[in-house]
This record gives structure tokens, C-alpha cells and sequence, in this order.
């Protein structure tokens, strides 16, 4: 090969590369690593920089060969590009398709659906398979002239690959994942830019570059979802919707393998509204499904009103965002003793939701997006997760908004000093008998998952403090029917079912009981896998900080809190998690651990894969827990792959896991689904 003359080497150099991006983009099916790919463009760079003469314009290593223009051309479609006619539900969306129904005198007509995705439209002209321009829609019939831009997409073939007319255009949206755009709003509020308002914008921000070295740096990806015109060897081309998108993947383009065709359309709603709730799991945005007629000759006979096609509607899901003022910071302290910033807002609808508080994660967080009071800001719903704010919206800022948050210096409930542990990114309140912490752990005491409880809520939790009935957690277990009587709202029989729940609690099992205690980052999973390795609580307790290391799933920071708990700090002669234990050891807890049993695998047989980052759990604890149910966990998506947990800034594996039409999950449904298979 290295003796092949120049510029045919060129030649099987581009090729190969063309070939390589494709498998890795369109097919998400790469066949060699990254390094050789790197290896093969370093060759080709090398011999093109010795031989100039031989650098052709679609050659892999032009794709970011432009200098900045001042301003984009005009280019003129011929064939519009329309917008689409909206349903926002089951109803308007079967009378769409009665409509076409009664157009076509009766005739049944098969449908396609197609997620919208929520990026920028553009149309794409091929000549003699080579990439001759790329335009935005702009008004539909003139856009502008992104073609430089374009070409810095590797997802855009710059050559077609096997049979093709002389000239094509081919449509399609752009757009940025979801950890692309969060990616590049994060940098933007470091310098101080404004923050894009969704991914829409992003793209469109991106693609509309004066310099093509800025879009070649943000992470833009394309999905083709139509052929606007052709000329010359058009006939020979697919007669449906479905076929003609089959057929751009084989030129070369990367079409969405999530779309499906369906005869009925009540097949077709209900995949629409599987998407409801599914986006969320979904590494890109999108606003609905669009949903097609599949035959092309239908879709000529039905043609268009206004810019509307009749043959096509949008079946658009409810929004997750919202604008609405921040009226105030708010915090509460959690049974950790963590303090929480949340936000108070202006009540606002999102997805038929009224809005009114909403998470700020912590104080780096807040100013890290520069949130301030009196801002306008982007709320977001995503699933079942709690509302949080996304940033603000600082082209609607006035000068009037106040100076960034800070968090108090003391606890806003006990007034102790505030600590921040190094290399956390909370603050916590450090007094064990801040009232507020008191009322979150009982609360957590007596929670489901905990020591379950029945009949001990929020407001018994709160009135039990108040009247001083309960000083600590264990004070539960000395409480007499007659002191629960005293209660308001608590008759004889309610105060009998609780001193009930409270007897039968005494033997949960012992996992159970260390979640319960609320030690600072030990959840459910990992009280279980403490329990697991270390057997009784006596030898949690006594353990070293090394020991704990060496738990699978254990790292320094939950070694160093489990240790903290059951030492005493300075100022204590004996720990007070020491001194808790013992004190319902005496109350009646029975603190030994289950014997081991065999346990149930209602997971036997699964296999998951864990992509992208994790919120609420670490990676080796989710693992722990579907191992412990019976499934394996694994670090590659295969054939034997059977559920894939999608995390933040999940890469291509979720992508690849929706081609083999693997089932994903986001972390909160995860949650959800291993909830279920306990208790199956
Ligand atoms: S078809 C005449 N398919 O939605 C049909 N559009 O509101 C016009 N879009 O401008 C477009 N995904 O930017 C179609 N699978 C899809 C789409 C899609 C996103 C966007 C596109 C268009 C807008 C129409």
C-alpha cells in the first residue's frame, strides 16, 4: 500500500476514512478504534501537506478548511420546506386521521412516525454525490447559506456512497444532545455569555456561525428525514416515506432507527404517547413525533394548505420548560444536616403542572449559572424528577436584579456555624441537635425503605417533637398509647395501630436499621452491601477506614462518613451514633443480622448496562444492586444486553442500545423498576 502512487494512496485514504466515519456515525457500528482512525488522517494530513496539488474539497480532512465569512449568501429553495400542522393530543390526532382518510375516499394508507427532533431544518444539495451546499430553512423558501458550517459535521457525508441521482437534496434537522447543550451552557455562564434557552436555540446558535471552527467545536449531530427534490434518475428512487429513508441511510446519512411504520392510527397514538414519559430516557431532545403518510403518490394527491402538508402532522408532547421570575432563595436543612438552596417562583404552568419551588442543587451550582434573585429563569420538568432551574434567561435581565446568592454563614434553623467539607460541593449544618436535621431523620426513621413505620407521618413526626414526646430517633420506642392519645386528631384506635407498627418495626432487618440511622451518604444500597460484607452493626462500627475501602462500592468519601458517624468528634467523649445504637439496643431493636437466606433473583437472566453519569447512585452500587437481585452487570452493550440505564451525558451507547432495540431506562425509572422487583 505505502508504495501505491500519491495520489491514488489519497485516494484509498479518503475512502477509507468516508467509509470508517460512516460505520461510526450513520451505523454506530465502528470497526476500528478511534487510534486508527486518528493514524489514517495523520497519514493523509501528511501526504496532502507534502503534495497540495492532490487535496481535493471533500476530501475528510477539509471539513474544517474555511476562513470566517462576514455574513451568510442567500440561497433560494426551489421546493419550500414547510412547517407541520400541530395535534396536541389522541383526539386531534385521530381526526387528522380521518381527514386523510375521507381525502383518500376510504383507501387504507400506512403511516410513519418519526421523533421531532427539537434542532434547526436544513436542506442539504448533492451534485454528482458531492455535498454542493447546505442551507438553513430560514422563512422556507430562502434561507442562508451554512454550507462551510455544514461540511465541519462528520455526521454529513461530503460524498455519497453506491447509486444516486445527479442532484439531490436531502433534509433533515440538527441538533445537539442533551449533554452537548448542557455542556455548552455551563461554559457560556463561566464567560459570562448568555445561556442558550433549549437545544433548538443551541443548534441554531451553532450551525449560524461566522467562523466554522466555532461549529466544528460544538458536538452538532443530524438526522435526515426527507428528499425535498431531485433531478435526473429521480424515478428510479423509492416510492414511500419508509423505503426513501432506508435509502439515505445507504447513501450515507444517519436517520433515526427509532422511527416506525404502522397500519393503524391507534397503534400510531399509542407510540406517540410512549414517547411522552420515553424522551426523558432519550439523548436529544425531542417535541413530539411526526407522523407521516408513507406513500409518496398519496402524499402528492393530498398536497398542501397554506405551508401546511395535509399528508404530515406533528404530534407534539407537553412542554418541560418554563420562564418565570426567581422571587427568593429559599433553604432547607436535611436530616444529614445538608443545607438546600431552592428556588421560590412566580407561579408558572409547565406540562399542565403548576410551578412554584424548584431545585438549585448547591451554592457552586447557582453561581456557576449565575442565578440571581429577581432573575427571570428556565424551569424544567423532566419525567418524575423534581422541578429544577435551569439558568437564567439574562437578555431579560433589568440591573434591578440583586447580587448573587450566598449561602448563611449559620444554620438557618439552629444557628450553628455552617461547614463545608473539603472537596464537597455541600454545606451542612454540624450540630446533631439542630431541630430541623431532628425532624428529617425522623422522618426518615420511620419511612418505607427505613424502619417502615405505618401511621407515623409528617405532621405526627412534628407534633411528637413539639410537644418533646421524641428527643431522638429511638425515644420512638418508649412512646405509650396514653402520650399518643394526648395528640391531636389521634384516637384510641390510631394510637393502638401505631404502638402496633412501632413493636413490629423492632425486627426489621439490620440493613433496614443502618439506612434508617441516616449516616451521610449511605442510602439503601449501600447499608445493604455494609451489612452484606461486614455482618452486624457492631462491626460496621468497629471498622477501619481501610476496611471499608475495600468493600466494592465503597469510596474514600462514604468510608470517611461511615467512620465519622461511630467516632466521636471533638468535644465528644463517646460518638453519638455509638451512643444511638445502644440505645436501641435497649429500646428492643433487634440488631442482628439476617441469616443468610437464599435470596430471591427475580432479575436472573437481565443484563444492564450503565452509560452516562448517575445523579443518585454511583456506578458500583447500581451495579451492587441488580447483581444482588440476580442480573449481571456489564460495561458493553451486546446482543445479551437486556436493559440499558441512561445517564447524564450518556454517549453513543444509548444510541446503539436504541438501533438493537434495547429497552432504557432513565436512573429515577431504574429506581422504580428495582423497587418493583423487590417486592415482585
Ligand atoms: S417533516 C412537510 N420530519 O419540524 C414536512 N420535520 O414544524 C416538514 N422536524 O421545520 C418537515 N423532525 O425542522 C419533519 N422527522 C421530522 C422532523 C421534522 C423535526 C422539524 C423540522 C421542520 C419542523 C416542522
Amino acid at each position: 500500500m505505502a508504495d501505491s502512487p500519491v495520489p491514488v494512496r489519497i485516494r484509498q485514504l479518503s475512502d477509507l476514512l468516508s467509509r470508517h466515519n460512516y460505520r461510526y456515525y450513520v451505523l454506530d457500528d465502528p470497526e476500528i478504534s478511534d487510534a486508527e482512525y486518528d493514524r489514517l488522517m495523520l497519514e493523509l494530513r501528511e501526504l496532502e501537506r507534502q503534495h497540495p496539488e492532490f487535496v481535493s474539497e471533500d476530501s475528510p480532512t477539509q471539513r474544517v478548511g474555511a476562513t470566517p465569512v462576514e455574513s451568510f449568501g442567500v440561497v433560494r429553495h426551489p421546493v419550500p420546506l414547510l412547517s407541520l400542522g400541530n395535534a396536541f393530543d389522541r383526539e386531534e390526532l385521530i381526526a387528522w386521521h380521518r381527514r386523510v382518510t375521507n381525502l383518500l375516499d376510504g383507501r387504507p394508507f400506512s403511516m410513519v412516525c418519526e421523533l421531532k427532533m427539537d434542532g434547526l431544518a436544513v436542506a442539504l444539495v448533492y451534485e454528482q454525490g458531492r455535498l454542493a451546499r447546505g442551507a438553513t430553512r430560514g422563512d422556507g423558501t430562502q434561507g442562508e447559506n451554512i454550507t462551510q458550517n455544514l461540511r465541519t459535521m462528520k455526521s454529513i457525508p461530503l460524498t455519497l456512497q453506491g447509486d444516486y441521482p445527479p442532484r439531490i437534496e436531502v433534509r433533515g434537522e440538527v441538533y445537539l444532545t442533551k449533554a452537548g447543550f448542557a455542556a455548552l451552557n455551563e461554559e457560556r455562564a463561566r464567560q459570562g455569555l448568555p445561556l442558550y434557552a433549549n437545544p433548538r436555540n443551541s443548534a441554531a446558535g451553532s450551525v449560524r456561525q461566522l467562523d466554522p471552527r466555532i461549529t466544528a467545536a460544538r458536538p452538532l449531530a443530524i438526522y435526515v428525514y426527507g428528499v425535498g427534490w431531485s433531478e435526473g434518475g429521480g424515478e428510479a428512487l423509492p416510492r414511500t416515506h419508509w423505503d426513501m429513508m432506508a435509502y439515505c441511510r445507504e447513501v450515507g446519512f444517519r436517520v433515526n432507527p427509532l422511527s416506525r411504520r404502522f397500519d393503524d392510527i391507534d397503534t400510531v397514538a399509542a407510540f406517540c404517547e410512549s414517547w411522552i414519559q420515553g424522551r426523558h430516557s432519550l439523548p436529544y431532545d425531542a417535541d413530539g413525533v411526526v407522523v407521516k403518510v408513507d406513500s409518496l403518490n398519496y402524499q402528492q394527491q393530498l398536497g398542501f394548505v397554506g405551508r401546511e402538508p395535509r399528508w404530515a402532522i406533528a404530534y407534539k408532547f407537553p412542554s418541560v420548560q418554563g420562564i418565570t421570575k426567581l422571587i427568593d432563595i429559599g433553604v432547607n436543612v436535611g436530616r444529614t444536616g445538608s443545607l438546600n438552596p431552592y428556588a421560590i417562583l412566580e407561579p408558572v404552568q409547565v406540562g399542565g403542572v403548576t410551578i412554584r419551588h424548584a431545585a438549585l442543587h448547591n451554592e457552586d451550582d447557582i453561581r456557576r449559572k449565575d442565578i440571581r434573585i429577581g432573575d427571570f429563569v428556565i424551569v424544567q420538568r423532566a419525567g418524575e424528577v423534581i422541578p429544577e432551574v435551569v439558568g437564567p434567561v439574562l437578555s431579560r435581565r433589568t440591573g434591578a436584579e440583586l447580587v448573587a446568592f450566598s449561602l448563611p454563614d449559620r444554620c438557618p434553623e439552629c444557628g450553628a456555624a455552617v461547614v463545608r467539607p473539603e472537596g464537597e460541593a455541600m454545606a451542612y449544618c454540624p450540630n446533631r441537635a439542630c431541630p430541623a436535621q431532628g425532624y428529617e431523620l425522623l422522618k426518615h426513621f420511620v419511612s418505607r425503605g427505613a424502619m417502615d413505620i405505618e401511621g407515623i407521618g409528617e405532621s405526627l413526626c412534628a407534633a411528637l417533637l413539639e410537644k418533646g414526646l421524641v428527643g431522638d430517633v429511638a425515644d420512638i420506642y418508649a412512646l405509650t398509647s396514653e402520650q399518643l392519645e394526648s395528640l391531636e386528631r389521634m384516637g384510641k384506635k390510631s394510637a393502638a395501630n401505631v404502638i402496633d407498627a412501632i413493636q413490629r418495626s423492632r425486627t426489621r432487618p439490620l440493613s433496614n436499621i443502618l439506612f434508617a440511622l441516616g449516616i451521610r451518604h449511605v442510602g439503601a444500597e449501600t447499608a445493604a452491601l455494609l451489612v452484606e460484607h461486614l455482618g452486624s452493626l457492631d462491626a460496621i462500627a468497629a471498622s477501619s477506614m481501610e476496611a471499608l475501602t475495600a468493600i466494592p462500592g465503597i469510596g474514600p468519601k462514604l468510608a470517611e462518613s461511615i467512620f465519622d458517624y461511630f467516632h466521636p468528634t471533638d468535644g465528644e467523649t463517646e460518638s453519638a451514633g455509638i451512643l444511638l445504637v445502644d440505645k436501641l439496643r435497649r429500646a428492643g431493636v433487634v440488631l442482628a443480622a439476617e441469616k443468610p437466606v437464599a435470596r430471591p433473583t427475580p432479575l436472573a437472566g437481565m443484563e444492564f448496562v450503565f452509560t452516562g453519569r448517575l445523579d443518585r447512585l454511583t456506578r458500583g452500587s447500581a451495579e451492587a444492586m441488580v447483581k444482588r437481585l440476580g442480573a449481571r452487570a456489564a460495561g458493553n452493550i451486546t446482543k445479551k444486553t437486556t436493559h440499558v440505564v441512561v445517564g447524564e451525558e450518556a454517549g453513543t451507547k444509548a444510541e446503539r442500545a436504541a438501533q438493537l432495540g434495547i429497552p432504557q431506562m432513565s436512573e429515577n425509572e431504574f429506581l422504580a423498576f428495582i423497587d418493583a422487583a423487590r417486592s415482585a
